[in-house]
């Protein structure tokens, strides 16, 4: 059975930064508060649309890879923020690269591009698919109302793409796993959709809304009872794992998971002083910086866990 190696990768993160002290000029917070309690020192804010920044970092993976969209068998693109319900995304990605293949977009929220990883290597592992590509996209500015520091400060714009390739090596996806818990379907949520009467405008509500503590208690879960999991699956220790890439929402979440899993904290890699959180596209943009910082090297065993709105969760260990 091949397994799904990642032979490519890319990002797009938008030019323009917002800091926390330019956010203080026009609501009351400051830096010290955010940073304190998030980890965050700024975030990038795009003006173009998500699938814009979704064909840059694709192309960027496909180039990387030495491959063209012709290659590709499947995209997968994860979001809950795409510039348009129909078509999907995904189809403007495949017209932009040149593909001639399934292209869809997927809705896990924070833990989309897991959810996309379990997919493409499901995918790959049975032969259907030799390349797969996995974006994650957000454009989460769309969804913030600046009038509301307590999720203003939180949220950012960007992408990452893999590209997963079949590879008889023993390197690649060694598992994943993937879970949702609807009882805290309403902790994390904007109000907008079909379900919603169009006519009736005061239920219209497009910004995001969440319970913060509730969800710091339940990401820590999530997150850790699937790591578990797969390294239970696996037989590997923490000290078999030589870097963890956690989804990018809080610092003190990651450090309470890493704290909790007994992980040397050296191994925890962290950029969300950088971006913010991108949602479904904190993995890949982590995994590009990890890689273009040399923090990931040739035979290592990386876990990378996600938690987001559903409550979705996710886990994998990819052998480098
Ligand atoms: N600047 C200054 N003060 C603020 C800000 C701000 N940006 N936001 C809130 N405050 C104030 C509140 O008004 C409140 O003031 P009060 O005590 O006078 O009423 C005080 O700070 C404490 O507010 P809390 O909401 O209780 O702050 P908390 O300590 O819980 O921190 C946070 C909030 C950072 C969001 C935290 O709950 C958290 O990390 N949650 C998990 C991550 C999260 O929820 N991410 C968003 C969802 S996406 C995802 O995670 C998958």
């Amino acid at each position: 059975m091949p397994n799904a190696m990642i032979t490519g990768w890319g990002k797009c993160v938008p030019p323009s930064v917002l800091t926390n002290d330019d956010l203080a000029t026009f609501m009351p917070t400051s830096d010290e508060w955010i940073f304190s309690r998030t980890g965050i020192k700024q975030r990038h804010i795009s003006h173009l649309p998500t699938s814009e920044m979704a064909v840059v970092a694709a192309k960027k993976a496909l180039a990387a890879a030495g491959k063209s969209g012709a290659d590709l068998d499947m995209i997968i693109l994860a979001t809950c923020s795409p510039d348009t319900l129909i078509p999907n995304i995904a189809a403007t990605v495949q017209a932009e690269v040149g593909a001639n293949c399934p292209a869809f977009d997927i809705n896990a929220a924070c833990s989309g591009f897991l959810f996309g990883l379990g997919m493409a290597t499901a995918q790959i592992e049975n032969g259907q698919c030799k390349n797969v590509l996995v974006i994650g996209a957000e454009k989460l500015s769309f969804y913030i109302d600046w009038s509301r520091r307590e999720t203003a400060v939180l949220f950012g714009d960007g992408a990452g793409a893999a590209l997963f390739e079949a590879t008889d090596s023993d390197a690649g996806v060694q598992a994943y796993a993937l879970n949702n818990d609807p009882a805290g379907r309403e902790i994390l949520k904007a109000s907008f959709g079909a379900g919603i009467d169009k006519m009736d405008t005061e239920s219209l509500n497009f910004h995001l809304q969440f319970e913060g503590r509730e969800i710091f208690k339940r990401a820590i879960a999530g997150m850790g009872g699937l790591s578990h999991q797969v390294m239970t699956k696996l037989g590997l220790s923490q000290d078999d794992i030589d870097l963890v890439i956690p989804h990018q929402a809080n610092e003190r979440i990651i450090d309470t998971l890493i704290g909790k899993m007994k992980v040397d904290p050296s191994k925890a890699f962290k950029n969300i002083a950088n971006y913010g959180n991108t949602s479904a596209a904190t993995i890949p943009i982590a995994i590009c910086d990890a890689l273009e910082q040399g923090r990931i090297k040739p035979g290592q065993n990386v876990l990378s866990c996600a938690f987001g709105a559903g409550l979705t969760s996710a886990a994998t260990v990819i052998k480098w």
